[in-house]
């Protein structure tokens, strides 16, 4: 029989020898990555901006500063000026590289797409979004994005009927005696709502046609995204967080779009059987889902997906656009001398793209103010960035499995050796003839096989909105005395809204 003495001596061998295994395999690995590294010509990153090695708390003065002066993103650029284009962080329990470099970016988010991973995306989105396109990796992902993709043709982003009708119901909301303030980015989140639920469920949820108080699906949608983004910022700590607000919100967008599933997926099952009345006209996001798979709790969280993707983005492009158009009326003096050559008819999808000087408008806002300004990827092996080693930032980097790559675009679309001197300034004619001939230093829709599939939906709304204001409205007047400030939660917008006064033409 053992005793107490007996299992003593054998327990504490059985640990030494685990710690030796532990050891020798961290020995093991130190060897490898080093001659992996070197094998590779990487250099480490000069800059760091923590000192701590183990928390990086000594950024947190920083950060909390920044962030009570709405001034994250101009700290950020600030400390690309003072420790390069590439430098790294320790952000608690996570080690960051974060990067300005095009050639990085176009190295994570393409070349070697299959080494990054989008992190514990789907940790935080989950309750809310399911599983889908937005907030997947690997082999869900792939799935998914084949599902989405064949949905943004021309043909089904051209219809611009509904872009239409919800201008009128925008338009009925517009003070027309050019001396009322009003601030259209409340306004432009109620447009995006209501087209993108018209587009992805056949049926528009009508928020520019009610009061707040009715706007229950678009309250609690913007509800349940704050608690998307505090899951995110708590990292591990959230499996503490409870909120028993964002639960109901998230019952109640899921239940809501669960309706329109149900829905598409009875017209697809009628239209086989022949028993559809009428053959379907418009064309309709879940119906074209339903009647590619039957599972309808994917179609659900497609749906989620691609709504969350695409409402806040497209409201928060106009919002920051208009702001800056307020700012400066030559801008729009030169925008409505552009679309009178439709001599007052509503566009079409083919006028909105030889409208140039309208594209510049939309590029320009997108560059200053990206409205997906920080993205992340996380490393899933051992791998290597191409720029940013070294003293003189040019040699590769080693990114060790599990490394954050962060990289900033609102700082990449201000760098001068790209833009010129005045990169801070809003100036829409530097598109112009093409001027500028960017890749991948100029990413507001991201780049790769992830790159955004809304993009042409969403810059063809955006184009309908400005140029059917510009046929409207002779004078946009800014009531807001100081220049835009950060407003950053999943996308980003003005601070202070885009209060303005409109004169009617
Ligand atoms: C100005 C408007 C928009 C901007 C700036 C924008 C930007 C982006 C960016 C940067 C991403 C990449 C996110 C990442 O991988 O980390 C993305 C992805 C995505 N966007 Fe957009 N977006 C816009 C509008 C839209 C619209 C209108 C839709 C749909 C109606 C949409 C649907 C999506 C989807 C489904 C993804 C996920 C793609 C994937 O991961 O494969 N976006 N968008």
């Amino acid at each position: 029989m053992w005793t107490f003495s007996d299992v003593h001596p054998r327990l504490a061998l059985a640990l030494a020898a685990t710690l030796v295994i532990i050891t020798f395999v961290a020995i093991q690995r130190f060897f490898a990555r080093r001659e992996f590294a070197r094998r590779h010509g990487c250099q480490p990153v000069a800059g760091s901006l923590t000192k701590d090695p183990f928390l990086g708390l000594d950024a947190l003065p920083w950060t909390l500063r920044a962030l009570r002066q709405h001034r994250i993103l101009e700290v950020n650029c600030e400390l690309f000026r003072t420790y390069g284009n590439t430098f790294t962080v320790k952000e608690l329990w996570n080690r960051a590289i974060v990067t300005v470099e095009p050639e990085n970016i176009k190295t994570i988010l393409s070349i070697n797409f299959k080494d990054y991973g989008i992190g514990n995306r789907l940790d935080s989105f989950k309750p809310l979004l399911g599983a889908g396109i937005f907030d997947t990796d690997g082999e869900h992902w792939v799935s998914s994005r084949a599902l989405i993709r064949p949905n943004f043709t021309r043909d089904q982003v051209a219809d611009l009927t509904s872009f239409e009708d919800l201008i009128q119901d925008l338009f009925s909301l517009l003070p027309h005696d050019g001396v009322t303030v009003v601030d259209l980015q409340d306004l432009f989140f109620r447009y995006t709502i209501d087209s993108a639920t018209e587009f992805l469920f056949g049926q528009s949820v009508g928020s520019l046609k009610k009061t707040e108080s009715e706007n229950t699906f678009a309250e609690a949608f913007n509800y349940a995204q704050e608690a998307v983004l505090t899951r995110g910022m708590l990292g591990p700590l959230k499996v503490f967080y409870r909120d028993q607000k964002a639960d109901e919100c998230n019952r109640i967008c899921r239940e809501f779009t669960q309706q329109f599933v149900e829905k598409a997926v009875h017209a697809v099952e009628s239209e086989k059987d022949g028993q559809s009345e009428t053959k379907r006209q418009k064309y309709i996001f879940s119906h074209a889902l339903a009647s590619r798979i039957s599972d309808k709790t994917r179609i659900l969280d497609e749906l989620m997906n691609v709504l969350l993707a695409g409402r806040d983005t497209t409201a928060s492009l106009l919002s920051n656009l208009f702001f800056m158009l307020a700012k400066n009326p030559m801008v729009w003096d030169r925008l409505r001398a552009e679309v009178a050559s439709l001599q007052g008819r509503i566009p079409t999808y083919e006028d909105l793209r030889t409208l140039k000087y309208v594209q510049c408008c939309l590029n320009e806002s997108l560059r200053l103010h990206p409205v997906v300004p920080r993205n992340a990827r996380q490393a899933l092996r051992d791998t290597v960035l191409p720029v940013g080693g070294g003293k003189d930032g040019l040699s590769p980097v080693f990114v060790p499995k599990g490394t954050l790559v962060c990289y900033n675009l609102y700082a990449m679309h201000r760098r001068v050796d790209f833009y010129g001197p005045d990169a801070e300034e809003f100036r829409p004619e530097r598109w112009e003839n093409g001027q500028l001939q960017l890749r991948w230093e100029y990413l507001p829709f991201n780049g790769g096989p992830r790159i955004c599939v809304g993009q042409r939906y969403a810059l063809t709304e955006a184009g309908y909105v400005l140029v059917r204001m510009a046929q409207e409205y002779k004078k946009l007047e800014s009531q807001d005395p100081g220049p835009w400030e950060e407003s950053l939660a999943l996308t980003l917008c003005s601070r202070n809204g885009t209060k303005v006064c409109l004169t009617p033409a």
